[in-house]
């Protein structure tokens, strides 16, 4: 086992200090026994609650008292060196602001002792004083491979068999290959719940497993709040217009996903869709995942900001690292520039956010596809727009003539109209310089009026509503053009 072997190592440099931060005490605790027993030592445990004790528990010694308190405890060890690896339950808190704590700790670790003694600090989160620093290593349990999740499944298959009788479990290796695949990134306990719940609950393991474990994942995975999963996607149907970014999508999808003849080929990494308010660029950012088939995870930038330096950075490579958990999936992050404004003084936090997010984007290996939007390019960050870091960008405009009919077809068609009859291309010419949310608009607006008259919106009551609104491209037609101009030698038109 590759934990067992990478601790090893570790302790046999002579690290006095390892921290291991994992939510899984049991495991942790398991994999230092086993050690333990392979070197013949000592394992004692120490808890707030339970104070000092030795494993398993030995009848002839008594548990040695005044060892709940952090400093007892430290103090008992100091004086009582027996070899061993000592397991210190959640004793991050007492290193804060505790200088006694922190020299104790100090001082067993650089005592020159003739045997093995290692500490072991345990808990979810464990940042060591600088005073520990030379004196300590970390260690991250590692998280289950496809092997470990493929035995896993197998006992508890047979687990379930053996309590039903012998009947078998029901399923295919199709489903199985993609249920494991899915497992990966959750810790084994974690996995083994999953696993157990959907074995249970029908006796059998197939594709109607799959959305509830997928969410069952992320909300086990979700541990900052900033990432988001997203149940509505958007199907191609439903977005009008955006012809060349769609053929963009399928050339890619395969290379995406690394299947047939596009496997080898690098996945595409993701797209910067820029352009005017009400064009459509966050309907296509669900519709990527939505016409890919994979999950579409929203990042919310802004929560991940923390008034502690290095915070946000941390918190934005958790948040990425448990996106790549989710993979195949699209991230999409809506509005980037708002996350990102680099003006007004932050202490250059949004520059380290945006030099952590531009690493990632070059250095991830799982498939996550970024779809980032922007609505402002004043406040974009130019290292975004920079050849070679972004698959492509492209300039979302306000639709033209054959899109803006597609956009009626889908907008009448969603309020149940049959757009046949309808004089489309009528409605399309009348709505020049609208942009596809001012036409959903309009076709709601006309449905409105129409439920107040008691009958069904027709072609006068959409036609009134397009002649009523001064849309945003007339109203602020400066900066649209400004917009337009910019993008021109920068940006691939998406439409
Ligand atoms: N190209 C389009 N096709 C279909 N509907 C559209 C289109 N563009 C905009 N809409 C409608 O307008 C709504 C708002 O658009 P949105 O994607 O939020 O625009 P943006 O993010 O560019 O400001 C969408 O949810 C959709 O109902
Ligand atoms: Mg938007």
């Amino acid at each position: 086992m590759q934990d067992l072997h990478d601790l090893a190592l570790i302790l046999d440099v002579g690290v006095p200090l390892v921290v291991i931060e994992t939510h899984e005490e049991r495991r942790a605790l398991e994999l230092v026994t086993r050690l333990a027993i392979t070197r013949d030592w000592a394992v004692f445990t120490w808890s707030a609650t339970a104070g000092l004790r030795r494993e398993p528990p030995d009848p002839d010694q008594p548990h040695p008292t005044g060892t709940r308190k952090p400093d007892g405890v430290l103090a008992h060890i100091q004086d009582n060196p027996l070899a061993g690896l000592y397991v210190l339950f959640d004793f991050h808190p007492y290193l804060a602001d505790a200088p006694l704590n922190v020299r104790l700790l100090r001082e067993i670790a650089q005592q020159a002792l003739p045997r093995p003694l290692h500490l072991m600090l345990v808990g979810p989160r464990c940042e060591l004083p600088e005073e520990l620093h030379h004196l300590s290593a970390r260690f991250t349990l590692r998280l289950p491979d496809v092997e470990a999740l493929e035995r896993l499944v197998r006992e508890e298959a047979q687990a379930w068999a053996a309590a039903n009788r012998g009947a078998r479990v029901r399923s295919d290796r199709r489903n199985l290959e993609r249920i494991i695949r899915n497992l990966r990134g959750l810790t084994e306990q974690d996995a083994r719940r999953l696993v157990r719940t959907a074995i249970w609950d029908d006796g059998a393991l197939t594709e109607d497993d799959l959305p509830k474990l997928n969410k069952a994942k992320f909300e086990l995975l979700n541990l900052s709040g900033a990432v988001h999963f997203e149940f509505e996607t958007a199907p191609l149907a439903d977005l009008g217009g955006l012809e060349r970014l769609k053929a963009w999508l399928a050339e890619r999808q395969d290379a995406f996903l690394g299947r047939g003849a596009s496997a080898g080929l690098p996945p595409p990494r993701g797209v910067l869709l820029l352009g005017v308010q009400g064009s459509g660029k966050s309907l296509a950012a669900r519709a990527i995942a939505g016409i890919w088939g994979v999950p579409l995870l929203r990042l919310d930038m802004g929560t991940l900001y923390n008034k502690y330096y290095g915070e946000s950075e941390r918190n934005l490579r958790a948040a990425l690292a448990l996106a790549e958990n989710m993979a195949p999936c699209v991230l999409w992050i809506d509005e980037i520039e708002k996350g990102l404004a680099t003006g007004g003084d932050d202490g250059g936090t949004s520059r380290r956010m945006l030099g952590t997010l531009l690493t990632w984007l070059a250095e991830r290996t799982a498939p996550v596809f970024l779809a980032a939007t922007a609505n402002d390019i004043q406040q974009l960050p130019p290292e975004l727009m920079r050849k070679g870091r972004m698959d492509e960008i492209f300039f979302v405009d306000l639709p033209e003539t054959s899109a803006r009919e597609a956009i009626f077809v889908i907008h009448l068609r969603k309020r149940q109209l049959d757009p046949g009859r309808f004089d489309r291309a009528a409605l399309a010419r009348l709505s020049e310089g609208f942009s596809g949310a001012e036409i959903e608009q309009a076709v709601v607006s006309a449905c409105y009026g129409a439920a107040a008259a008691g009958r069904p919106a027709g072609q006068a009551d959409v036609e009134r509503e397009l002649d009523r609104t001064r849309p945003l491209s007339v109203v602020m037609a400066e900066s649209v053009q400004a917009l337009r101009a910019w993008a021109r030698d920068r940006t691939v038109a998406a439409d």
